[in-house]
């Protein structure tokens, strides 16, 4: 006859310990099949947990998501470990399997900018992401890319100086040189890089290039243009938003002379 458990939680994601305890619970018991059954509320509906639990336990014959079964050997409560940290930002600590999934889905991209800015930065943060995917659609660009690259553009905003100054000093020395209003620029892909780990070259790319607005791809000029153009703002930037729906390198052009010019007048540029 079959040994069969169950692990009940909450699955919000799946973490890499989890894991690593339902694998060490099914050797402990001598189970032919543990499953792994998702309940309670979580940030994710039901189905979505599910769904990524099934895909990081497609590698491993013995553990399977799954309802309640009769006759189960043991029925244990699987306490939360790592999930808190996964869901503000630390992709790395989820299963394995489902790390490229949570990125792609856009998963807890709400809770990943809440925890990491302040509020008004995660405000601006929400308004450039809504107009990056505006202009994409106009364009034909990926929209949920744009989307996902405007959440994310400045999440390292934030941090303090110090920690930046650390940053660049082992991945991008040069930076240094420049004013520590752009270091976040270059902070933010090493920081999505490793802890979210996203690799997009496409989203990376943009956000490397968003404040000094000299990236030639098509997804560069769409987030350039809605980091100065986006609806918070306060100022009527509806022309440069449609001309960039209409050709991003004249929409991208238009906002960087603008902007240029304005820096000029305030002084910032001599
Ligand atoms: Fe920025
Ligand atoms: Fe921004």
């Amino acid at each position: 006859m079959n040994r069969i458990g169950i692990l009940r939680g909450r699955f919000d994601p799946l973490t890499e310990r989890e894991l690593e305890y339902a694998k060490n619970l099914r050797r402990q018991y001598r189970l032919d099949l543990l499953i792994l059954k998702a309940e309670g509320e979580g940030v994710l509906g039901l189905s979505e947990r599910e769904a990524l639990l099934k895909q990081a336990l497609y590698p491993y014959r013995r553990l399977v998501c799954g309802n309640d079964v009769s006759g189960a050997v043991i029925d244990a409560v699987c306490e939360e470990m790592d999930e808190e940290a996964v869901r503000t930002g630390s992709f790395r600590l989820a299963a394995q399997g489902i790390r490229k999934a949570l990125v792609e889905k856009g998963y807890y991209l709400d809770a990943v900018l809440d925890h990491q800015c302040k509020a008004s930065r995660a405000a601006h943060s929400r308004a450039v992401a809504d107009l990056c995917r505006e202009i994409a659609e106009a364009v034909g660009e990926d929209a949920e890319l744009a989307w996902r690259t405007g959440m994310l553009h400045d999440i390292t905003k934030n941090r303090p100086e110090e920690w930046g100054r650390r940053i660049l000093e082992v991945h991008d020395p040069l930076l240094l040189a420049m004013s520590p209003k752009v270091w976040h620029a270059s902070t933010a892909v090493v920081w999505l890089q490793q802890e979210m780990g996203i690799c997009d070259r496409r989203m990376l790319n943009a956000i490397r290039n968003h404040t000094l607005g000299l990236g030639k791809g098509v997804l560069d000029r769409i987030l350039y243009v809605a980091d100065k153009c986006e609806r918070t703002r306060g100022y009527d930037a509806e022309k440069e938003i449609a001309l960039t729906k209409q050709s991003p390198a004249a929409g991208a052009a238009l906002v960087y002379e603008e902007s240029a010019k304005y820096r000029m007048n305030k002084g910032e540029v001599k």
